[in-house]
């Protein structure tokens, strides 16, 4: 059974990169990663632009990115002003980040975890024809700022979130979880919410994203959300960094014989494109540095 990758590099890691990438580059990325295969790209936030001003030209992005055949744009959105933005600049998804901790859930959208579903509950009351909603439970396996999060606070969440939200993804914003908690807390929520809980979005603060990810998949994850060169972390979580590597996902997949959609050497080319434009940025991935091994066939 094949799966599915949202490439969140545009969104979740352009927004922690240390440099500005151009509006235009910005275009030619979104380009290539969707020559390179991928149906899902989360293209950017609307937030304040002064807040994270690398999102500011997230309305230009998005509607570029629907001028791509076959591709689903994604836009993250923390309140109903986000995502009557969303909306309007053509969004297909929004996603909206629920922190299951309350001090990140405070730090990142000065709204308790419960003003925050009420805040998604609003959102999914107001008419937007077409376009799906995601809720996605952040700091779901522990938090830098509150330590500790309780499974039950985050079966709960996911629980409200399904009552409105199309999907319900749940988030390692911090890079805190390990294969055995993936496995018990996504079969806890998939008991709880069944086929509503759709993807695991990984960070791979301490090297653990592809276990997680396969850990993940054994429970029956089928979309996972990754970035390009390991990009990401949220700038209100302290300590967060870069997601699951897209490259390494790919090719973990693959060489397992499950289908991606993704061709690993067009996926290479994006990545050109993302170095040339923040040539600065720390940029990672085993794959793309070591070349696909001698004889290597994608997943049939
Ligand atoms: N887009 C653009 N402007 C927005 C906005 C949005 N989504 N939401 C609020 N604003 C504007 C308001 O209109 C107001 O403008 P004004 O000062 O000109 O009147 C100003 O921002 C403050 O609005 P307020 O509702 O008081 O927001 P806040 O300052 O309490 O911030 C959030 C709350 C949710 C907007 C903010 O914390 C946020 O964007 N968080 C997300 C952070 C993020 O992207 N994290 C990483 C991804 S998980
Ligand atoms: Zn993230």
């Amino acid at each position: 059974m094949p799966v599915h990758i949202c490439e969140v590099g545009p969104r979740d890691g352009l927004q922690n990169a240390h440099h500005l990438m151009p509006t235009e580059a910005k275009k030619a990325w979104i380009a290539a990663l969707a020559a390179a295969g991928l149906k899902e790209i989360e293209v950017g936030s609307f937030v304040p632009p002064k807040l994270i001003p690398a999102m500011a030209d997230t309305g230009e992005i998005v509607a570029f990115a629907r001028t791509l055949p076959d591709l689903k744009v994604v836009a993250l959105a923390p309140n109903l002003k986000g995502f009557q933005r969303a909306l309007e600049a053509g969004a297909h998804k929004v996603t909206f980040p629920v922190s299951a901790s309350r001090k990140h859930s405070e730090s990142n959208v000065r709204m308790t975890p419960e003003q925050m579903v009420e805040e998604v509950r609003k959102c999914a009351q107001y008419p937007h024809p077409g376009v799906e909603i995601e809720g996605a439970v952040s700091t779901a396996f522990g938090c830098t700022l509150q330590g500790e999060v309780p499974e039950d606070d985050v079966v709960r969440i996911a629980t409200q979130l399904a009552e409105f939200c199309d999907f319900v993804c749940l988030a390692d914003t911090v890079g805190y979880a390990n294969p055995a908690q993936i496995k018990r807390l996504f079969r806890k929520v998939f008991s709880a919410i069944g086929a509503k809980l759709e993807a695991a979005h990984l960070h791979n603060t301490r090297g653990l994203g592809l276990a997680n990810a396969l850990a993940a998949y054994e429970e029956g994850v089928r979309h996972f959300d990754s970035s390009m060169g390991g990009l990401g972390g949220c700038p209100f979580a302290p300590g967060a960094s870069g997601n699951v590597i897209t490259e390494d996902l790919v090719f973990m997949f693959e060489s397992m014989g499950i289908r991606t959609g993704v061709d690993l050497e067009k996926l290479f080319k994006a990545r050109e494109i993302l170095v040339k434009a923040i040539p600065e940025e720390p940029i990672y991935g085993h794959t793309p540095l070591a070349g696909l091994p001698k004889g290597f066939r994608a997943a049939a």
